[in-house]
């Protein structure tokens, strides 16, 4: 989240400042108005990269926002909400338009911000993304990927013999573990290199808008159509179409990429004339596809037209080599920006080293990012980081939970070695992290015994 700007428009003041809250939290920048006017005057000042209308307000309601905003601006997402949920409403906003149809109280936290979220991504798709766009080409470049263990060096070894040819590519790999960094590596480094990239999280929009998206529409192929618009297919053109997540596409979607990946054509939403389409696909996916063939929710028909060149990605857990890279690629970055070198501790990389990362690469650029925000040093200590990171070996290793009992004191004996080892045995910060004061803290140092060089010893 990079301070994305949201509009939140409510005549319930709570409603707005619970939203608002929420969203700040999550780093957007939010602006709240109290009605429909002034909701429309906003967006025709300001940029914004989303917006959330409460749908009946006094005067100005939210469909006369979202139907002022869609003339406005057509990409820029409105997210309707609604105290009750009335299907004929929910039709009629999506018909106009409107992102996603949201029954307030009984939507989720973590639900509103994914919807937020994906509101805020189709419009980076819809806008920035399909201007080819140098700068950030440059920046996903091969150079970019780092990784020396020996399964990332297969993966260099097949960019490098994929990319000049128009095979279609299959990337399969876990969530955070590269791919779309892969896919622009192989448009980057292929003969379409100067043509558009673009990209869709196929998982991050509802199907009609994922159709007319990709495919485009006629102007009246349904209310809301008021123009026609050109698919991502036709403006990638010449260039590389990145199928995100493909293997959340619905069996009416599927059916129409399996067009485009035979005839090389597509039909717009709404049209009858097929249009000829000169695009390289990458599709990527972390779903077992042979499972959603097995299971039928996945054609086979596209599934094999996908496949023709797979490219796995492996786990971070399982190139922990290339750990040690990263953190020092990530800290780099991250000290350009502020303006600072920072470092990070030697027991700092051991727990990375430790660790499971099941948000593989993802998870350790923002860890060390928090780490830099966060901590006023220079260099990365173990309590800069997260506490399923700092409390992970101790518990798999020395400490044996399983063990049929385990006393009280024991636990507070380990509990108390862990966040001594992990301050460096500085005390004041010790005792902060544990609760106590620092002579409680020296207390339990003499109770148990401990000294620096008893810090391994654990519990017998
Ligand atoms: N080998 C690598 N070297 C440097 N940065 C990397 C590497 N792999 C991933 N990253 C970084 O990690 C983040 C996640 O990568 P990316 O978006 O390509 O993963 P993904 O597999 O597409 O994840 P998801 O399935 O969640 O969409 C990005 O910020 C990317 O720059
Ligand atoms: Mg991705």
């Amino acid at each position: 989240m990079a301070g994305e700007r949201i509009l939140i428009v409510d005549d319930e003041k709570s409603m707005c400042q619970y939203l608002s809250i929420m969203l700040k939290k999550e780093g957007y920048n939010v602006k709240t108005v109290g009605n429909g006017k002034s909701a429309i005057e906003e967006v025709k000042k300001a940029n914004y990269d989303a917006v959330m209308t409460d749908i009946k307000m006094k005067g100005v309601d939210g469909l006369e926002v979202l139907s002022a905003v869609k003339t406005h601006e057509p990409n820029l997402p409105v997210i309707i909400m609604t105290a009750y949920a009335s299907q004929k409403t929910a039709i009629e906003a999506l018909n106009n338009g409107a992102f996603h149809y949201m029954v307030k109280r009984a939507a989720k936290n973590d639900e509103i911000k994914m919807i937020v979220h994906n509101a805020i991504e189709t419009r980076r798709v819809s806008n920035e993304n399909v201007f080819f766009n140098k700068q950030r080409e440059k920046k996903s470049s091969y150079k970019n990927i780092i990784g020396e263990s020996e399964p990332m060096q297969k993966v260099f070894r097949r960019i490098d013999k994929v990319a000049a040819t128009d095979s279609t590519i299959l990337i399969r790999g876990e969530s955070g573990t590269g791919k779309e960094l892969v896919a622009k590596s192989i448009h980057h480094k292929s003969n379409r290199s100067n043509k558009a990239f673009v990209s869709i999280n196929c998982g991050a929009l509802p199907e009609n808008l994922l159709e007319s998206e990709l495919f485009g529409h006629v102007k009246g192929s349904f209310t809301g159509a008021i123009r026609d618009k050109d698919g991502l297919f036709k403006v990638a053109c010449g260039g590389t179409f990145f199928l995100d997540e493909v293997g959340e596409t619905s069996p009416g979607i599927q059916v129409k990429l399996l067009r485009v990946l035979q005839e090389r054509e597509i039909i717009p939403v709404g049209g009858t004339n097929p249009i000829k389409v000169n695009v390289r696909l990458i599709a990527a996916t972390n779903a077992n596809l042979e499972e959603a063939v097995r299971t039928r929710s996945f054609r086979p028909d596209l599934y094999y037209r996908l496949n023709v060149i797979p490219i796995e990605i492996p786990l971070l857990k399982n190139r922990s080599s290339d750990i040690t890279l990263l953190v020092d690629h990530f800290l780099k970055m991250a000290s350009e920006k502020i303006k600072r070198k920072k470092t990070i501790s030697k027991e700092s990389i051991d727990l990375l080293l430790n660790y499971e990362w099941p948000g593989n690469v993802r998870e350790l650029e923002n860890i060390i990012e928090r780490a830099i925000v966060l901590q006023d040093g220079d260099t990365i200590m173990p309590y800069d980081l997260p506490d399923k990171i700092r409390f992970q070996s101790r518990r798999k290793g020395n400490f044996d939970l399983n063990r049929e009992k385990v006393t009280l004191e024991e636990l507070e004996k380990e509990y108390v070695i862990s966040v001594l080892e992990e301050t460096g045995w500085q005390k004041k910060k010790a005792s902060e992290i544990l609760g106590i004061n620092a002579s409680t803290l020296y207390r339990k140092i003499q109770r148990y015994g401990l000294n620096r060089n008893e810090e391994e010893v654990g519990v017998e």
